[in-house]
């Protein structure tokens, strides 16, 4: 299969490598993971990847020699538009062909397709490439060719689209909120559960130590595992409760799932928090204060002191509690100096917990809007 990636490539791929032992980002900017077969329901599938954005099945059994490409492109429209009763299709190159060149090339397919009695249009705005709610809405027979090496070229069609609602109603419809301990995007919480588990949906329940107002929870419940959360704040763990809450109801999730929230310091996390059931714990570690300018040095080491010390002695509670090859994935801090140096605070905890049993299992993945000043950098763990 083939996938376009979101706004971070590099996380969209590390993400599919939990699926997929070949997935690898191909010359055009899509990623391709050749071993993972054409999923039964695509959008579900789409729906529980944080990082991409719209799944293609390739055509024609890989790359092909871009002077053949017309015969079986129109072969494939003709076929499917009849097969499925569709009145539209779409084309879309990487890199973008000129409109000059789009343009013949759609009003060539449409002529012929005509020719054959098909009356189809094309949903090509302005002879660009679709637009992908566009495309979504349509339902058009949408056709991806993507530049390979040499000659070739590498074609697809849409299987799914990112279902940008879904996401929108995720993020701003759930009855708590609070901006001051900055929430997790539903989408990067889907991804850091996915680094951690993977394809192994059922087994692990997924611990959120740190859990805010819930969104790791309720991402981890919508992809069917059961889940754990506390945080230090009452008022948290309220507000999160009642986003689970809402969330059940809202997206109908089957009541067998089990939801348990309490308040805990992350430091002083016992035995019988969490239970005895195989954990995967993901989670977003507290950030320190939200920032709106770069501290200077000093400002900085104040506020990173306090949250050293809190996650040392979060990773001293919980490394006596976890089987060996556990799986962690936590998002720290990391500050931004003029829009590009890196500031970090992970690497130092790492080198710290090593003789806890701590490992790093993956490099870590930085994830930052524009104009941030503390990002997130999300380390994968294992205990050994
Ligand atoms: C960055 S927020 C997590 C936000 C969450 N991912 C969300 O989407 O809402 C960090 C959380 O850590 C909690 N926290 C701070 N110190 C803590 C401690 N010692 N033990 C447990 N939780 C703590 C804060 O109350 C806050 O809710």
């Amino acid at each position: 299969m083939i996938f376009i990636p979101g706004k971070n490539p590099e996380l969209s791929l590390t993400e599919l490598q939990a699926f997929s032992s070949t997935a690898q980002l191909h010359q055009s900017g899509v990623i391709v993971a050749g071993d993972i077969p054409k999923p039964s329901d695509a959008q579900a599938f789409l729906n529980r990847l944080g990082g991409v954005v719209e799944i293609i099945e390739p055509l024609f059994d890989g790359p092909i020699d871009e002077s053949t490409l017309y015969p079986l492109l129109y072969a494939h429209l003709e076929k499917e538009l009849t097969a499925q009763a569709k009145g539209a299709f779409g084309i879309n190159t990487l890199p973008q062909k000129k409109p000059e060149a789009m343009k013949s090339l759609l009003e060539m397919l449409k002529k012929d397709l005509r020719d054959a009695g098909i009356k189809a249009n094309f949903i090509n705005n302005k002879f660009q490439n679709v637009h992908r709610l566009n495309a979504a809405e349509s339902r058009a027979e949408n056709i991806w060719i993507l530049e390979d090496e040499g000659e070739k070229v590498l074609a697809g069609r849409s299987l799914a689209y990112q279902d940008v609602e879904r996401y929108a109603q995720r993020d701003y419809k759930k009855p708590f909120r609070d901006a001051r301990v900055g929430m997790l995007p539903p989408k990067l919480a889907q991804t850091m559960i996915n680094l951690a588990v993977g394809e192994n949906t059922a087994g692990r329940t997924i611990y959120d130590p740190f859990c805010g107002s819930g969104t790791i929870l309720v991402e981890a419940l919508l992809m069917g595992f059961n889940v754990l959360g506390s945080d230090v704040e009452e008022r948290m763990v309220g507000g999160a409760e009642k986003n689970v809450v809402w969330a059940r109801e809202a997206f109908g999730m089957p009541a067998e799932l089990s939801a348990r929230l309490f308040v805990r310091d992350a430091r002083e996390i016992a035995k019988e928090d969490v239970g005895s059931e195989p954990l995967a714990i993901v989670g977003e570690l507290h950030l320190g204060k939200p920032l709106t300018r770069f501290p200077g040095r000093g400002l900085l080491e104040v506020i990173q002191r306090p949250l050293l010390e809190l996650y040392l002695g979060f990773f001293e509670a919980l490394a006596p509690l976890l089987p060996k090859q556990t799986p962690l994935v936590l998002a720290f801090p990391f500050w931004i100096r003029r829009g590009k140096t890196h500031i970090r605070i992970a690497d130092t905890v790492c080198e710290k917990i090593r003789p806890l049993g701590f490992e790093q299992s993956a490099a870590p993945l930085f994830y930052a809007r524009p104009q941030q000043i503390v990002g997130r950098e999300i380390i994968q763990l294992a205990i050994r």
